[in-house]
């Protein structure tokens, strides 16, 4: 056994076997990376930190929690919108844009609000009728 691993790397059966290199085209620009790397991971190895804003306040966004819950790190590939860049592996050959028209994460639409919560103006229920005639669900 060599250095800290349990397991030699070379005997390891479910460590990722190195298919070789891949091109991506991403925003119009080659990237390169290996096979089995998400394109986040290719992105990121490029020295991608962002590849979208975000459709309010127009800050960058790339990836943030890793595994596929906050949905900041969408891109498009091969047309396909709504990609979580963390859980796609990448593939030679993928085509790669921005997404910077995303809806915000839960399904919200990207429209301009005075921010919700009490005393909004936003859209909601009036006072008193948040659950509807029915009551609580
Ligand atoms: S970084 Fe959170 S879903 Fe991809």
């Amino acid at each position: 056994m060599t250095g800290p691993y349990r397991i030699a790397p070379a005997r390891d059966p479910v460590a990722p076997a190195d298919g070789g290199a891949i091109a991506l085209t991403v925003d119009g620009e080659t990237v390169t990376g290996r096979a089995g790397q998400t394109i986040a991971g290719v992105l990121l190895a490029a020295g991608r930190v962002s590849w979208r804003t975000s459709p309010r306040s127009g800050r960058p966004r790339g990836v943030f929690c890793g595994i596929g819950v906050c949905f900041d790190c969408l891109v498009v590939v091969n047309g396909l919108r709504d990609v979580r860049a963390c859980q796609r592996r990448a593939t030679d050959g993928d085509v790669i844009t921005r997404q910077d028209d995303a809806d915000e994460p839960g399904g919200h639409a990207a429209a301009p609000h005075d921010g919700g919560g009490p005393g909004s103006s936003a859209a909601g229920p009036a006072s008193g009728e948040q659950f509807g005639a029915g009551g609580a669900r």
